[in-house]
This record gives structure tokens, sequence and C-alpha cells, in this order.
């Protein structure tokens, strides 16, 4: 299969119908709408109901996304399923959403990369298409971040939410589709950005529970600035790469994770702020699911055109970081 590109054939998303506002965390720790809204741009946040679970939301996004994509859930061949909040331990929830679709062919693993690792799978897919090693892989990113929250801390549990993206990749014409993808981490950051509890670590008893060492624990201005800059850095590394500049891209859409994040970045890269894509008041900070969510959400109203450059740029524990443009 020489002169093909990976592109994207069909996203699709889907969250809990529960949601939790500012004025509802008011309620629960010391904190105010005021403080949110202006410290992060969220609104309010979904949240899923005590018998739901990540791969149910996985499912449906991915349905949406084989549909668009016009393909039958029997020809994908590599499912990726991005996530840091599991079903459970094992199998991987790619397995349990494999069995879901009926997506028998398919090799499925997930990636645990936090908020970059919808990124990681669309680069990652991307040399196994260009190959012809594999035809369609499903890449989703899903979470239920609610569930390792912790509800007193109030500097970490106004920022996230419920939610999950998929997008079906699959073979486009080589001058559509992703043109350049780089992904980094560095585990030196393990403390700025992580969860203690719960593995073979930190273990998983009544005490390590009664502590809470399984919730999320984030030194949130230390991982602003790093993010901030690693963002920017890798957005113009896969623009150079792609031989592009800042200006040719029509829509930039960021993890969202804070909007003065996405502002400072837009800024450092000297993208126009009506090409910056933004539903964090909506949603929150939704981790692996923020960048599918939006793609999806642009799609569904009509905001990317076809050829239009689309600039994607993550960052998350770790810390991993991932950027990507594609033309669309
Ligand atoms: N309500 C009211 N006050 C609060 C709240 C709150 N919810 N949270 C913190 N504060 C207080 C702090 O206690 C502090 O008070 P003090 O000055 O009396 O000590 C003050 O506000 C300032 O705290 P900072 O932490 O410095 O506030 P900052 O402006 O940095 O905003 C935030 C905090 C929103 C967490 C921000 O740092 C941020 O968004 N960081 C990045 C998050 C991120 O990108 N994470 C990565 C992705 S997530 C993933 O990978 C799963």
């Amino acid at each position: 299969m020489a002169n093909v590109n990976a592109g994207i054939l069909g996203t699709g998303h889907s969250y809990p119908e529960g949601i939790l506002t500012n004025a509802d965390l008011e309620k629960i720790v010391d904190t105010t709408d005021e403080w949110i809204t202006s410290r992060t741009g969220i609104k309010q946040r979904r949240k899923a109901g005590p018998g739901e679970y990540t791969s149910q939301f996985a499912v449906r996004a991915a349905q949406e996304a084989i549909e668009r994509a016009g393909i039958d859930a029997s020809q994908l061949d590599l499912i990726l399923c991005a996530t840091v909040t599991p079903d459970q331990i094992l199998p991987s929830t790619a397995c349990l959403i494999q069995a879901q679709l009926g997506a028998h062919k398919a090799a499925a693993m997930d990636i645990v990369a936090a908020c970059s690792g919808f990124l990681y799978g669309l680069t990652m897919a991307n040399p196994m298409i260009r190959s012809g090693q594999i035809k369609y892989a499903l890449v989703i990113g899903a979470e239920l971040l609610t569930r390792y929250v912790d509800y007193t801390d109030r500097a970490t549990c106004v920022l996230f939410g419920d939610g999950a993206g998929a997008a079906v990749v699959g073979p486009v014409e080589n001058d559509h589709g992703i043109l350049a993808a780089r992904i980094r981490s560095d585990g030196r950051y393990e403390e700025q950005l992580f969860a203690p509890g719960g593995g073979t670590k930190g273990g998983f008893t009544a005490d390590t529970i009664a502590r809470g060492d399984h919730f999320f624990k984030m030194k949130g201005n230390e991982v602003f600035k790093v993010a901030v800059r690693s963002m920017s850095e890798i957005s113009r590394d896969v623009l150079c790469e792609a031989g592009l500049k800042t200006d040719d891209v029509d829509l930039f859409i960021p993890h969202q994770a804070n909007q003065r994040i996405t502002d400072a970045v837009a800024n450092m890269l000297n993208v126009d702020s009506g090409k910056v894509f933004s539903n964090i008041a909506q949603h929150g900070n939704t981790s692996s699911a923020s960048i599918p969510i939006g793609l999806d959400e642009c799609v569904e109203s009509g905001r990317i055109k076809k050829d239009d450059v689309i600039l994607l740029a993550a960052f998350g524990g770790g810390f991993t970081w991932g950027g990507l443009v594609m033309r669309w």
C-alpha cells in the first residue's frame, strides 16, 4: 500500500447524563463558582452514576465513530483504548470494548498515558496503517475520573469530569490525514500528578483506601508551567516536521486541562483565538477523552471542513505529552 497516509474516517463521543456544577461543588468543598471559573474556565463537568463504568461510554463513542467511518466493527484490526480509569485491572478495557463491539479480528490493548493517551494511540496506529500492516484502527480516550477524585481536596476535585471519545483511523490520500505526530514522556515528574495507592507498590488495603492513596494528587501550579512549555514546544515541532506554519492551522484542539493553559499555549504559538477550540466550560478535564470529544463536537457542529489543517496537543500525568498535525 504505497502512498497512503493514516487519517480519521469517523468520530464519536459519549458522556454520562449526570452533571456536577460549580454550585454543587460549593456545597461540598470550600470553593466558589468565581474561583473555579476564573482559574480554570470550568462551569460544569459530567459525573457517572454508581452503576456506570468506563467501557459503556467508550462503546457508545466507538459505535458512533465506526458508523460514521462507514465500516463494520468486524473490519477493525486494532483497538487502542487510552484510559487511566479502566473498568478493572484485568483484562484491558480495550478487550472489553472489543467484545461489546463484536470486533473479533482486532488486537486490543489499553494505553496508560493519562491526558496524552489519545494522541499516543493515533501516533502508534499511524505507521501501522501507512505501512499496510493494518487497515483500520479504533482509537479511544475514555475516563471516569470522578471515581478517582478526592472530594475533600478542592485543588483537584473541581477539575475532573467523565466521558469518552473515539476515532476510526484508516488509509487516506497521502496529502491528507496525519502529516506529523510526536509523543514524549518524562517519568522524573511522577509525583507532580499521581495516585500512589491501588497498585503493587502502594498496595490496596483498607488502610490505603482510608488514607485515600488511590485518589489523584497534583501539584497544580507545577504541572501548569511544564504543560504550557511542553505543549507549545511539541506543537512547533510537528508543524515544522510537516512543513507548516502556525498561520496554516485552521483549528487548534488542545487537551482541555485549564482554559488558562489553553490560552497560554495559543499565545506562545501565536494561534488566533478564533481558531482555538474550547469546551472546558461544559466538560472540565476529561483526560484522554478531551481531544476526541472535542474533535467529534467540531465535526458535528460543522467547524471542521475538508482540507482543514488541524493541530492537536496534549499533556498529562507521567509526565506525558504529544502533538499531531493532520489535514482533514
Ligand atoms: N477553590 C478556592 N480556592 C482554591 C481552590 C478551589 N477549588 N483550589 C485551590 N485554591 C486555593 C489554594 O489553596 C491557594 O490558596 P493560598 O494562596 O491561600 O495557598 C490558591 O487557591 C492558589 O492555588 P494554586 O494551586 O496556586 O492555584 P492555581 O492558579 O495554580 O490553579 C489549578 C490551580 C487550577 C489546579 C491549576 O494549577 C491547573 O490547572 N494546573 C494544571 C492542571 C493540569 O493541567 N493537569 C494535567 C492534566 S490532568 C491528568 O493528567 C489526569
